[in-house]
């Protein structure tokens, strides 16, 4: 069993990454459903909370059903951290996360994001803030470094474990890698393999099969992986990859029922949670992903995403099923 703090995990536990537009509440309930062991928000922005923002009020919204939840917050500001922390808190998350990872402009040049790779002094301090201003374990995902020239990542995982985060994820690449190159999880292997190193060290970065995750988890000897993209419309990497495991098996494909199913219900929870307009909208960039190599989908597709009633979306869906269910 793994432990954040008090929150208890299954052996070598599956993560669903934050991701921006992508980790609400619908999709987060997808990735749950299909064997998600510990899931993250969106971030939210410290600065945003404070100010009342309504866009990232909204992303505090968790449900009972998905935890264990981490928030993940993301700033520059030690007292905009530590407020913001608090914030959070109100709404009872299992976990705080912090970003020190995001490598976007907007956030690194408010030294925020992977900004704080080039000042580990100021990470410790934002870190410090936010552990000491609540009881909720604090964990922090960030990268290898700024650049290859300045991969800080052991050094990071040391002094960020001295000041009281209880795990952390690191995306096997630079700042200035972005998200081109292969990650690299060498160094997230030397930080786990570090004997000064107590807590928790999940690898993230590129795992997108069973495979993958299995040799991943059999070559670097982490605690548990973090799966972002490969989640994107396929929610079922969860399960396939602990089928995997468990057997040497692999889980049969989702069959075009399952795929139409998971689209109805993201849309379903989408309107529940926000409404229909916006469920409508905010759901259309996700039926690609669910459909995703199956051939001439565009019609339905752009039917799909030019509707505004939920009702037209839903009878495109169900066309979908007629159409492809028995080629699949
Ligand atoms: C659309 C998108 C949004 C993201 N937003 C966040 C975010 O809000 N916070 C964060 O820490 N990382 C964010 N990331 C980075 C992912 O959490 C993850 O580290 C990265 O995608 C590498 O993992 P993967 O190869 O499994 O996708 C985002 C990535 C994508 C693709």
């Amino acid at each position: 069993m793994i432990r954040i703090g008090d929150v208890a995990l299954p052996d070598f536990p599956l993560l669903l990454a934050p991701m921006e537009d992508v980790s609400d509440p619908p999709f987060r309930r997808l990735c749950k459903q299909h064997g998600a062991d510990l899931m993250y928000s969106e971030f939210i922005s410290s600065e945003g909370l404070i100010r009342d923002a309504m866009k990232s009020k909204q992303k505090l919204d968790i449900f009972d059903y998905e935890r264990p939840v981490g928030i993940q917050i993301f700033g520059g500001d030690e007292e905009a951290m530590a407020l913001s922390a608090k914030i959070v808190a109100t709404v009872n998350p299992d976990i705080v996360d912090i970003n020190f990872g995001c490598p976007v402009k907007k956030v690194v040049c408010k030294g925020a994001g992977a900004g704080v790779l080039k000042d580990i002094d100021l990470m410790v301090r934002l870190t410090k803030a936010v552990v000491e201003s609540t009881t909720l374990p604090v964990t922090v995902k960030t990268r290898l470094g700024w650049d290859d020239n300045s991969i800080n990542i052991d050094e990071v995982a040391e002094r960020l474990q001295d000041v009281g985060i209880k795990a952390l994820t690191i995306h096997g690449r630079t700042r200035a890698q972005m998200y081109k190159g292969e990650a690299d999880w060498e160094p997230i292997a030397r930080v786990k393999n570090n004997p000064r190193i107590t807590m928790p060290i999940f690898g993230n970065g590129d795992i997108d099969s069973p495979e993958k995750a299995l040799e991943y988890k059999n070559k670097y000897g982490l605690d548990g992986i973090m799966i972002g993209r490969a989640a994107i419309g396929y929610p079922w990497i969860f399960n396939e990859i602990k089928h995997y495991f468990a057997t040497g098996e692999h889980l049969p494909a989702p069959t075009i029922e399952d795929r139409v199913e998971a689209a109805r219900n993201h849309l379903t929870w989408a309107m529940d949670w926000k409404g229909e307009r916006l469920g409508v909208v905010e759901t259309r960039r996700h039926y690609t992903n669910y459909f995703k190599g199956i051939p001439h989908f565009k019609e339905y597709r752009q039917r799909m995403v030019t509707k505004d009633d939920p009702a037209d979306v839903f009878a495109a869906l169900d066309e979908v099923l007629d159409k492809f269910s028995v080629q699949v």
